[in-house]
């Protein structure tokens, strides 16, 4: 574990008790688009920062899914739904910016939801190495995060939010992460598109 994520861990080991309540007004909006991102998936899928597992029933049954996360509390929770999902899961308890249980070039995609956007940026680079090494040369990605808008009005709206977002999940608004996938030697961004305003960014790519 990360000195950096030791903070992080103990804010999910709490949150994890409450997040499916707390997050339902977003929930909402996101489970229009975890089938659009996760249906069409084959093959084997690491996918980092599971959390409560809402990802899961939205994987096709070839899928062989691998999910990590850094609480033990969040991880609990997503074994609860496991028995949702149509595909095989192993759950590890893990840090994505180590991955001391991952083996290298195994997998064909890697996918987070919100994890970025929680993650440190000093933290994301190594998180980034890891989604290359464990990679299948060729193999893909796909993150959702979400940004700052440039929009004014959305922009205020987020400030409402910037205090408690902070200090209930760890999230921030203006994380660098397409900058770090930019300039990671061996992963490429391949596209970019927003899922709603300009701030729940899809990024999209694949190890060269
Ligand atoms: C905002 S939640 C998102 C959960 C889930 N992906 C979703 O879409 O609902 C972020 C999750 O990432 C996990 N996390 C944060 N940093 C991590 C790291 N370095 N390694 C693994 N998991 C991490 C947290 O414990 C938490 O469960």
């Amino acid at each position: 574990m990360r000195e950096e994520n030791l903070s992080l861990r103990a804010k999910y080991n709490i949150t994890a008790l409450f997040y499916d309540i707390l997050d339902y007004p977003w929930e909402r909006v996101y489970r229009k688009w975890r089938p659009e991102i996760l249906g069409n998936l084959r093959g084997k899928v690491l996918e980092a920062g599971v959390g409560t597992g809402r990802n899961f029933q939205h994987y096709h049954e070839s899928v062989e899914l691998t999910g990590l996360d850094l609480s033990h509390v969040m991880l609990r929770k997503a074994g609860k739904k496991v028995k949702n999902a149509k595909c095989k899961i192993e759950l590890l308890h893990d840090d994505a910016s180590i991955m001391h249980l991952v083996d290298s070039n195994q997998y064909d995609w890697v996918i987070s939801t919100f994890l970025c956007c929680v993650m440190p940026d000093e933290v994301q680079p190594h998180a980034l190495e890891q989604f290359s090494r464990v990679l299948k040369p060729g193999g893909k990605f796909k993150l959702l995060e979400m940004i700052y808008s440039r929009d004014k009005k959305i922009r205020q709206r987020q400030d409402l939010f910037t205090g408690f977002v902070e200090k209930v999940y760890g999230a921030r608004f203006d994380r660098h992460t397409l900058d770090f996938i930019n300039a990671s030697p061996d992963l490429e961004v391949t596209s970019t598109r927003f899922l709603k305003d300009d701030v729940y960014l899809l990024i999209e790519g694949q190890k060269n």
